[in-house]
């Protein structure tokens, strides 16, 4: 197969930052996908309706206007949300979504939650009116080692969580491990989960061996190749609640590049090339259409977007930098040259 047409796809997790990097990279992925997830993670971050109206505003206005793009917003959760705003915001068709951070797990996230007792009420509310909770999936306890922090939350938080919760719609996000694989497949409540194109194609090795590449650094870090590989048997493999998201996540090259570096790739220049190029590999190309196009909508209860997108067997460049001096981005495989590309 030289060429594959699928309906246009959703990227169900999203970071498109703020201000100038907004401006920077929000057209990256408003020409591949027809809508995305956006994350909530900003300083200060997105806690209520009038910040994600504000913020929507300003992904429109930013996004080039030939492109037909939809944000989909979500709120932070913190400690203190008031569940009659999550209630409010879905029901006015302003929040898709709530993201809960684990306090301090990764970028933007000290004002968190600190456990699931603090947000009970939110969740009663959530499992109520069937609004979709993603999770960023990590415990923050020091005592576990980070290659571990994400099949512990498993065991600590999510299972429990569920256990009293189990009508609450969950995304699992950016899954990392065979543990999650094992655990979304096992459940009987409306669990699902997204993977990254960067964690079905890079493992810690790829990032450690032969020198250090902060452009592979992320949170969940990237594991090792078995865990890889289960990833990519999961989203190939045609179970209907793993689907695409691709957790771009832009920092300034300055940031990546230094003794303390910041966690996040930004594969938005080329996620669909990525994606289908593992499909490709794994001879699953026929499964290419439901992980992109149509597993996202049926979990989110939203139609499938209409028109298609193409993408084909020809060799594509991926391009340099983005903007200049302290502003630079680097894109995920920058310079390398892909098999396929977007027609
Ligand atoms: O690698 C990551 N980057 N993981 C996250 O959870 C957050 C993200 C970011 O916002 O930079
Ligand atoms: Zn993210």
């Amino acid at each position: 197969m030289n060429s594959i047409t699928i309906a246009r796809p959703d990227d169900w997790h999203v970071h498109l930052r703020d201000d100038d990097m907004l401006e920077q990279v929000v057209e990256f992925t408003a020409r591949q996908f027809a809508r995305a997830i956006v994350m909530p993670n900003l300083k200060p971050p997105v806690i209520n309706i009038e910040r994600a109206i504000a913020y929507r505003d300003r992904i429109l206005a930013a996004c080039p206007e030939q492109y037909d793009f939809t944000p989909l917003m979500t709120a932070y959760l913190t400690d203190t949300t008031d569940p009659a705003e999550l209630e409010r915001g879905f029901a006015a068709g302003v929040l898709t979504a709530v993201k809960l951070y684990p306090a301090n797990a990764t970028t933007n996230s000290a004002a968190g939650v600190s456990s699931v007792d603090a947000v009970r009420g939110c969740l009663e509310v959530m499992q109520r009116i069937g609004m979709p909770l993603l999770v960023h999936g990590e415990v923050v306890d020091p005592a576990i080692d980070i290659f571990d922090r994400e099949a512990v939350f498993l065991e600590r938080v999510l299972a429990p969580m569920i256990a009293d919760f189990p009508a609450l719609k969950v995304v699992l996000e950016h899954i990392t491990t065979a543990d999650s694989v094992d655990f979304i497949m096992a459940s009987t409540t409306p669990l699902a989960a997204t993977i990254t194109a960067h964690h079905l194609q890079v493992n810690r090795n790829h990032m450690l061996v032969g020198g250090i590449r902060p452009h592979y650094y992320c949170l969940p870090i990237v594991k090792r190749a078995s865990h890889q590989q289960a990833l990519r048997d999961a989203a190939t493999g045609g179970d209907t609640r793993f689907f695409l998201g691709t957790d771009t996540a832009p920092h300034p090259i300055t940031g990546k590049h230094s003794a303390c570096g910041c966690a996040g790739v930004f594969t938005a220049p080329c996620a669909l090339e990525s994606y289908v190029q593992v499909f490709d590999e794994e001879n699953a190309l026929d499964k290419f259409e439901a992980f992109a196009s149509f597993n996202g909508p049926a979990f989110y209860g939203l139609p499938v977007n209409t028109g298609t997108l193409t993408l084909t067997r020809t060799p594509t460049k991926v391009g340099g930098d983005l903007g200049e001096g302290d502003a630079a981005i680097r894109p995920y495989r920058m310079g390398e040259t892909l098999p396929w590309s977007v027609a």
